[in-house]
């Protein structure tokens, strides 16, 4: 059976962090909200480890999240990261202070005493340094437990009970500027949780497979294909599980990049033996987006006509019980948690948050444990032609988000025409694949430019890049200032429509990737 840890989610903007340290190590792992752990829960899933995560609150406080006692007497080993490590402070009887200063940002530790958690990693002479993010304090060691590091403002930085296996950090090891921190999570995984690194994509590819055989049984899969890599390596896995029992639809909404549609129909009908439906729809498309600029109104109407159609389609033909979608991890994580900012819509990604809730079908979603990185790694495991997996992600509602204000069919080939040339551009500068995502966004305003003897009164369009390891977070991509003053000259002079280009350099956050 392959290992698995759980990452009990206290409601930190890192638990994803932990996670995507975990699995690079090659241990498959899964977050789940404090709230849900229960023993039967426990029981079922068998975790070799477990993470707690960080989190906002103060164990002080009497409605902080709590974990039930069971969890401690289970022999899983434990690894407590800043709440994590206060809560068990708190459980075996320390004592934590609510200083009122915040220690946040670099820090340096030293090891007051050999531990399995640091061998190899922090010797005993030196200060590493470590990212600290804290108000409350341990100021006095839990019953059972021993320091084994300390920084200037924190004597308890780290402590464990090796008896119990139970370990805590005040510090991020899952933050880059924690020196060596995922080799601390290693240790604790392997060396003292005894954990396998057995988490692989052939592994996790041959399970999928047989285990979306069990779900489907004898009945109908439909797949919505958008493009993007989610979709493709989605429809292919299926394929390679249950066959021509998966008809995959395409909808030609309107909003696709210049080509696309051909490029999709192409690689379908060329490589794979997969029923595709090809639904025309941008005429429907556009007459539902009329007058429409409310970006949370363009995603909800986008994302209710995929589904009509999808469901239109299914009863057209052999009715289908499941709707296949490549929904990911940090979108589940994004829709689950019950913390923080997470409250708050920040957009409805209509690949899980806009469905309507009424829909008939019922969901397969085999990709919703992976990252991004790994549906790639994947897509070559199922021998995807690379074009189409290292193509950049490209979003539900398409170009519908990328037209800011009206979206109409005019607005949408100009834009098509302007995106095509950055990205041949960026494909010319071998840049392309060195890109997390490119694009351009038509703005709606217009502004005044000449061009020859005459005054021109056009749009403007913004070209946007960025570099990032699975969307969560990104950076702006630092072009040389010729790239981009070759982009806006031939957009300008090609594209009617558009007299002026901008360069974004919002990073993500506080801008989010796409405009709306
Ligand atoms: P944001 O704009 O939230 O985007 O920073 C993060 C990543 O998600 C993609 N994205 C979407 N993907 N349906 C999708 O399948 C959507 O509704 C959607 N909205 C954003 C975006 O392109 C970026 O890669």
């Amino acid at each position: 059976m392959t290992t698995q840890v759980l990452i009990i989610d206290f409601g930190s903007q890192l638990t994803k962090l932990i996670a995507r340290r975990v699995r690079e190590i090659g241990i498959y792992c899964e977050i789940i909200p404090y709230d849900k752990i229960n023993s039967n829960f426990i029981k079922k899933k068998k975790p070799n480890a477990l993470i707690f995560s960080g989190g906002p609150s103060s164990v002080l406080d009497k409605n902080s999240p709590k974990i039930e006692k069971f969890i401690y007497e289970l022999g899983i080993p434990i690894l407590g990261i800043c709440y994590g490590l206060q809560l068990i402070s708190d459980f075996f009887m320390g004592k934590i202070d609510a200083k009122n200063i915040r220690e946040f940002g670099k820090a340096n530790v030293q090891i007051v005493s050999t531990s399995d958690l640091f061998r190899g990693v922090y010797d005993d002479k030196k200060k590493y340094q470590v990212w600290m993010s804290h108000s409350d304090t341990l100021i006095q060691i839990p019953k059972g437990f021993k320091v084994i590091a300390s920084s200037d403002s924190s004597k308890y930085a780290a402590i464990e009970n090796k008896r119990k296996k139970i370990y805590g950090l005040q510090f991020h090891p899952e933050v880059i500027h924690t020196f060596k921190g995922e080799k601390i999570i290693e240790n604790f995984l392997i060396n003292i949780s005894g954990c396998n690194k057995d988490w692989d994509m052939k592994s996790f590819k041959d399970g999928m497979i047989k285990k979306i055989k069990l779900i489907v049984k004898n009945d109908n899969v439909i797949c919505g294909l958008s493009g993007g890599v989610d979709s493709t390596v989605t429809a292919i896995l299926i394929n390679k599980a249950i066959g021509k029992q998966l008809r995959c639809i395409y909808v030609n909404t309107g909003l696709m990049r210049k080509n696309e549609s051909q490029q999709i129909k192409d690689l379908f009908s060329k490589n794979y033996n997969i029923n595709l439906e090809v639904i025309n729809a941008s005429k429907l498309f556009f007459n539902e987006l009329k007058n429409i600029s409310d970006p949370e109104k363009k995603r909800k109407i986008i994302g209710k006509l995929f589904i009509r159609l999808f469901e239109r389609s299914s009863k057209r033909n052999k009715s289908a019980k499941f709707l296949a979608q490549g929904t990911l991890y940090p979108d589940v994580i994004e829709s689950i948690s019950n913390f923080g900012n997470s409250k708050v819509t920040i957009k409805s990604h209509h690949n899980v948050g806009g469905l309507p809730k009424k829909m008939k079908l019922e969901l397969l979603e085999p990709l919703r444990n992976l990252f991004k990185d790994e549906v790639r790694v994947l897509g070559k495991e199922l021998k995807i032609p690379k074009e189409f997996i290292n193509r950049h992600p490209f979003p539900g509602p398409g170009l519908g988000i990328r037209v800011l204000g009206e979206v109409n069919k005019n607005r949408v080939r100009i834009l098509q025409e302007a995106d095509s040339i950055f990205i041949d551009q960026l494909k010319k500068a071998k840049l392309y694949n060195k890109i997390w995502q490119a694009f351009c966004v038509l703005l709606p305003v217009k502004s005044v430019g000449v061009m020859g003897d005459n005054r021109t009164y056009e749009q403007i369009c913004v070209l946007r890049a960025v570099t990032s390891n699975d969307g969560m977070t990104a950076e702006s991509y630092l072009f040389k200032p010729d790239f981009i003053s070759q982009c806006a000259k031939e957009i300008v002079n090609q594209v009617k429509g558009i007299n002026r280009v901008c360069y974004d350099y919002t990073n993500k956050p506080p801008g989010t990737i796409e405009y709306e």
